[in-house]
């Protein structure tokens, strides 16, 4: 990584990047987030000498302030981290845990039946965050400053306020139901009970307390002592299950990313509890076996949906927390696998889910942001609290929002997330289980650069990638910014249908698609926020690309 030491550009040059279109500067270190608030505040970081894990503790604290329906202290999420001096590549997982309570009964309603609300609003959906154990992992493993200077810019912006932007209304508009109906979530995050118009200040003084108390002890600021105890108090008068020791025995995990090879091109991505790298992997070993630089759109299309269809299957089947239970990882990912599934699929008709082999029965928000250093040191993080706003409820008066990514786990049989997705018995709620997610930070490296990517997007992020890395990889090789924009479409096995972003593909794209025997459905709005970091091997040039999308406030 070493040559991608852009010093010959003199001093610091900062890419001011992200939020809507990529700013094509040549400079020695970048971010893309999904606010500009975030990206100034790692920027600012590593011009004053801090590298990307700096920045990304720094901008992982500033989007809990600024962006708080997709990430906070109260979720959890997943950092991918690449270490230039070593080339260390490992990922620091900081995914919410079930309470030590949970029942297979803590979700269901009086008459036994799953009870749907119960996993996505109120307190009881909740699950251990591990955001701020994530941020003070890095710090002491991976940072060169302090966490209380990283956390000084969050910290000022909880006080002071930041002003509301159209996706703060897109979130808000979805949850204000549940807000309303809490009064310490509506204080903070609503204006008088009513969403709040562009422009209106929200100031989180009691968020800015949780983050001091970090900033002078560590992560025990927020897992022990008078933090933690407020914040069980309230979850638990809340209707909550969480104890103190949840909190005491919360642990970042650190994983091995899963390295698939790509054609030329290396990709390296967070897996279980993840399934995205998993999902991905075995799509992009289908695809291989196929030359898609020159295949017209509808058969590219074609051979995206089988290969996703097949990945997500699995995702069905096998997966969950590898803690808790076996996953046939190696066979899931091996080439002969990939050339078994490859070989069901008809070139010129959709297989049809049902007819797959194996077939299962049973049954926003989040954000991304990559960071690239001068020194080469690289971070992909994906962070949430699952819907948007999570939970809708804050603990009491610690101002921290709280997630509801128990709505990942499968909670009965055929009961369906809020992404529609089905899981079986390995991604079954039990006590200190993380939940299936499918966020899927990840690097590319090939001998024409290396691209820091990730997107938030439920069910969807999967997708998002391979269909970004495909275009970035096999049809227009190195045009991130293409890809990054590209118009989206998605098939996850269950349910059996291509749903497609509205007014972005032609109507005989579509129709060849529907010849072929796809369900084709055009969603209701356009989907996802991908931020991408990307160095040009050849002029050493880092970029940052941000989703259009995320200009005109596309929700998850
Ligand atoms: O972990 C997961 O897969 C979900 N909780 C992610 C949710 C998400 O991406 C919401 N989107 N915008």
């Amino acid at each position: 990584m070493q040559r991608f030491l852009v010093r010959s550009f003199g001093a610091v040059l900062v890419v001011v990047a992200s939020m809507g279109g990529p700013r094509a500067l040549a400079g020695s270190h970048a971010v893309a987030s999904a606010h500009p608030l975030a990206t100034d505040v790692g920027n600012q970081i590593m011009a004053a000498g801090g590298n990307a894990f700096d920045a990304a503790v720094a901008v992982a604290a500033a989007l809990a302030v600024v962006e708080p329906f997709s990430s906070g202290l109260g979720g959890g999420g997943f950092f991918l981290l690449h270490r230039a001096q070593d080339g260390l590549q490992v990922t620091v997982d900081a995914r919410e845990t079930a309470p030590a309570a949970v029942t297979p009964e803590t979700f269901l309603g009086a008459d036994d039946k799953p009870d749907i609300r119960a996993v996505l609003d109120g307190a009881r959906s909740a699950g251990i965050p591990g955001t701020p154990a994530g941020m003070d992992w890095i710090v002491r493993h991976y940072a060169s400053l302090p966490l209380r200077t990283l956390l000084a810019p969050a910290i000022r912006l909880a006080r002071e306020g930041f002003a509301v932007d159209s996706r703060y209304v897109a979130a808000a508009t979805f949850r204000e139901g549940v807000m309303r109906a809490h009064a310490p979530t509506a204080a903070v995050f609503l204006d008088q009970g009513g969403v709040p118009a562009p422009g209106f200040l929200i100031k989180q003084p009691q968020l800015a307390r949780v983050l001091e108390a970090m900033a002078a002890h560590g992560a025990s600021g927020f897992y022990q002592g008078e933090i933690a105890h407020q914040l069980v108090t309230a979850v638990r008068q809340q209707g909550g299950i969480w104890s103190e020791q949840d909190l005491a025995n919360y642990q970042v995990i650190e994983r091995s990313p899963l390295v698939i090879g790509y054609r030329d091109a290396r990709v390296t991505c967070v897996t279980l509890p993840s399934s995205g790298c998993l999902v991905l992997a075995q799509a992009l070993q289908i695809l291989q076996r196929f030359d898609l630089s020159q295949t017209d759109s509808t058969r590219h299309a074609h051979l995206l949906i089988e290969a996703l269809r097949r990945g997500y299957q699995d995702r069905v089947r096998y997966m969950g927390d590898p803690d808790f239970v076996e996953v046939p990882v190696e066979r899931l990912a091996s080439a002969a696998y990939a050339d078994q599934r490859a070989a069901s699929i008809d070139l010129e008709r959709a297989t049809g889910s049902e007819a797959l082999d194996g077939i299962v029965r049973e049954g926003s928000n989040t954000t991304h942001f990559s960071i690239v250093d001068g020194h080469g040191n690289r971070v992909a993080a994906t962070l949430s609290v699952n819907l948007p706003f999570g939970a809708g409820v804050v603990a009491g008066d610690t101002g921290v929002l709280l997630n509801d990514t128990m709505n990942d786990f499968a909670i009965g049989a055929s009961v369906a997330t809020a992404y529609s997705l089905t899981g079986s018995a390995a991604n079954a709620v039990a006590p200190g289980k993380r939940p299936l997610s499918s966020m899927t930070p990840t690097f590319v490296e090939s001998a024409r650069g290396v691209l820091v990517i990730g997107t938030p997007g439920g069910s969807r992020i999967i997708t998002m990638l391979l269909l970004a890395l495909s275009e970035a990889l096999d049809r227009r090789p190195g045009d991130i910014e293409h890809a990054v924009a590209l118009p989206r479409f998605h098939h996850q096995y269950m349910p059996d249908r291509v749903e497609y972003e509205p007014g972005v593909f032609s109507a005989e794209w579509v129709d060849r698609l529907k010849a072929m025997g796809h369900n084709m459905q055009e969603g209701k709005r356009r989907w996802g926020n991908m931020q991408a970091v990307y160095i040009d091997r050849a002029t050493g040039t880092v970029t940052a690309y941000g989703d259009p999308r995320g200009k005109v406030g596309v929700l998850f």
